[in-house]
């Protein structure tokens, strides 16, 4: 099993992609610390995880918050003794074009979505090199690839993301921690059921969103988290600094 011994941290872990994450590395025989500011859908995650016989904990903290990140390293160390994988997944998508979007909006998306994995992986980086090293997975998006005029905001972080990937995995490369993200197209979660949720006629564009994916569909949190597991893993030891493009062929599309 990949992780027999290791702990890993999943942040937003109390849905959609997060929750796969950390139900597939519990699988792989990791101890699965999900972070998520939503106690009650944690705790539920959590016991689901259990309940299948594997090992999993809820910590409750915002990931923009320096000293409830730090308080969840902290936790995850006193339980496990250890840190091996973080998986930076928690986001927040507010929906607006540039002018459309307020200061306020574009700081409540920096702070969770671009702040939260500096904090997060400038806590759990330290942990990490006390055992030797470890392996990062960031949550970008393809629209940290191409743009959405209508999500400009949430796609300038998630390019942010990508950038810093690269640093983290130029800079703790030598001391054994690979550093990743991957970039998925549009995913059945509850952040994409709402979007669809807004349009006038959601099945149908539902529909149409799926037509623009080779695949003629979008993707299940599952197949994110296969790929997330996969960059965690020595499987992937020769992979960091990587944006691993996981849509369906959404952004191969020209014309
Ligand atoms: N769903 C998609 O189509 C899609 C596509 C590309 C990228 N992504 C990215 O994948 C990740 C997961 O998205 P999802 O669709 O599963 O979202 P989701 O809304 O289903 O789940 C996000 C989780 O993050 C938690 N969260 C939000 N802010 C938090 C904070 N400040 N601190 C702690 N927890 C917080 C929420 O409580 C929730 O449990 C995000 O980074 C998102 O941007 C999603």
């Amino acid at each position: 099993m990949p992780f027999s011994g290791k702990t890993a941290i999943v942040t937003g872990a109390a849905s959609g992609i997060g929750q796969a994450c950390a139900e597939l590395l519990g699988r792989r025989n990791a101890r699965v610390v999900l972070v998520d500011w939503n106690a009650e859908a944690g705790e539920q995650a959590a016991a689901h995880i259990r309940s299948l016989g594997l090992e999993a904990h809820y910590c409750r903290a915002d990931v923009s918050q320096a000293r409830e990140v730090e308080q969840a390293v902290e936790e995850t160390l006193a339980r496990y003794g250890r840190l091996d994988v973080l998986i930076n997944n928690a986001a927040v998508q507010i929906l607006g074009t540039l002018t459309e979007t307020t200061q306020e909006q574009w700081e409540r998306m920096q702070s969770v979505n671009l702040e939260g994995v500096f904090l997060c992986s400038r806590y759990a980086i330290p942990a990490m090199l006390r055992t030797g090293g470890g392996s990062i997975v960031n949550m970008s998006s393809a629209l940290g690839l191409v743009g959405d005029p209508d999500l400009a905001a949430y796609g300038a972080f998630k390019g942010g993301i990508i950038a810093l990937t690269k640093a983290m995995a130029i800079g703790y490369g030598p001391h054994g921690i690979r550093v990743n993200c991957i970039c998925p197209g549009d995913v059945n979660t509850p952040m994409v059921q709402e979007f669809f949720a807004k349009a006038p006629d959601p099945e149908r564009f539902r529909t149409e969103v799926a037509s623009h994916y080779a695949l003629r569909r979008i993707a299940e949190p599952a197949e994110i988290a296969e790929a997330a597991a996969f960059l965690a893993s020595g499987a992937a030891s020769f992979i960091t600094g990587t944006a691993l493009v996981v849509d369906g062929g959404l952004t191969s599309r020209c014309y």
